[in-house]
């Protein structure tokens, strides 16, 4: 029997349960009450998250939109040239190139991404050019460089002197082998040499004053990663979700096992099934401990997680990974996430 709508319009009249439409099919779903006691809030990886956050909350104090929000914050650490993981001054990759990966998902579903886009700094803009302007989510390599030209964003050198010195450092050796990232020095295992922090991918998400959620996520990648090699963050699912009638989540750490998992959307589809926000990331985490727990201990995945009700939390593999809250003027409270080996 061909399937058509009227078939199963009729059929569900009749009563048959195994054909009926979902429970929540056509009918509003619960939505939480917005208040100034939840809304708006914006959350952001790392303690390079504080300055990002108060970029967004400029937006967001004005009653300005959450995509609004996540791509202004997001900006900041990859304007900044001290920071070797977002933007420019990001290490390159093993051929000396800066290739940056970035997505944005705003309320309606609405995505956009760029991967191994070389040459511009604000790799979240193009992005965001790329869900407005184009029928198309995801732009990689020449193809992302080309549309980032034609809609008149500036040619630059991604490539810093002390980025260039630790890729001719490194290629000494050449070893290729993910470092666990971490904030706290203390906790430090591993670090990338003569670098003052280890992390990587800022991932943001907010909940405006109206209740809508977006988020964005950008990253220079994995140091010195294969040529066209690409991480979680430009993937939608992997990197970033969001979900405006359950919340939203962002990942950071070693990219591969996020997209094996399909990460963040594991999380905001653990967070629909009642999970709270920092459940659902580390029951993320925990898929990718139970399925390679070898690797698992040598390397670093984080989740973080902001609900409709702007209920935050997160969870990493590894000690040390913090994130930044802002839902309050002038409020820079850096949390510590929980983790597995903690
Ligand atoms: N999470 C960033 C990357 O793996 O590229």
């Amino acid at each position: 029997m061909k399937y058509n709508r009227r078939k199963f319009i009729g059929l569900s009249a009749l009563g048959l349960p195994f054909l009926a439409a979902p429970k929540n099919f056509g009918h509003a779903l619960y939505q939480p009450e917005i208040t100034k006691e939840n809304a708006p809030i914006v959350i952001a990886t790392w303690d390079f998250g504080v300055a990002a956050n108060a970029a967004a909350w400029k937006v967001l104090k004005e009653g300005g939109l959450a995509l609004d929000a996540v791509e202004q914050g997001v900006r900041v650490p990859e304007a900044d040239p001290t920071n070797p993981t977002v933007g420019i001054g990001g290490y390159p990759d093993r051929d000396g190139k800066v290739t940056l990966d970035a997505c944005i998902m705003d309320h309606l579903g609405n995505c956009g991404s760029v991967a191994g886009l070389e040459h511009v700094v604000h790799a979240i803009s193009v992005a965001r050019k790329v869900m407005e302007k184009t029928p198309h989510v995801m732009l990689v390599g020449d193809g992302a460089l080309q549309f980032a030209m034609e809609e008149g964003f500036k040619k630059e050198n991604l490539l810093t002197a002390e980025s260039e010195k630790e890729w001719k450092k490194w290629l000494k050796t050449a070893q290729y082998k993910p470092i666990i990232n971490i904030e706290n020095k203390a906790f430090a295992p591993k670090r990338l040499p003569g670098n003052k922090f280890n992390h990587d991918t800022i991932g943001m998400l907010a909940l405006d004053a109206n209740g809508n959620l977006s988020g964005a996520c950008t990253t220079s990648g994995m140091a010195f990663k294969m040529h066209g090699r690409v991480g979680d963050s430009p993937i939608i699912g992997a990197g970033l979700y969001v979900d405006n009638e359950i919340g939203g989540a962002t990942s950071t750490g070693v990219g591969e096992e996020v997209i094996r998992n399909v990460g963040s959307f594991l999380v905001v589809e653990l967070m629909r099934q009642g999970y709270s926000p920092e459940e659902a990331c580390k029951e993320a985490v925990m898929r990718i401990i139970r399925k390679k727990p070898e690797t698992a201990k040598e390397i670093q995945v984080g989740f973080l997680a902001l609900n409709k009700k702007g209920q935050y939390g997160a969870y990493a593999i590894q000690k040390g990974f913090s994130f930044a809250v802002c839902h309050t003027e002038n409020q820079k409270l850096v949390v510590k996430g929980n983790s597995y080996y903690g």
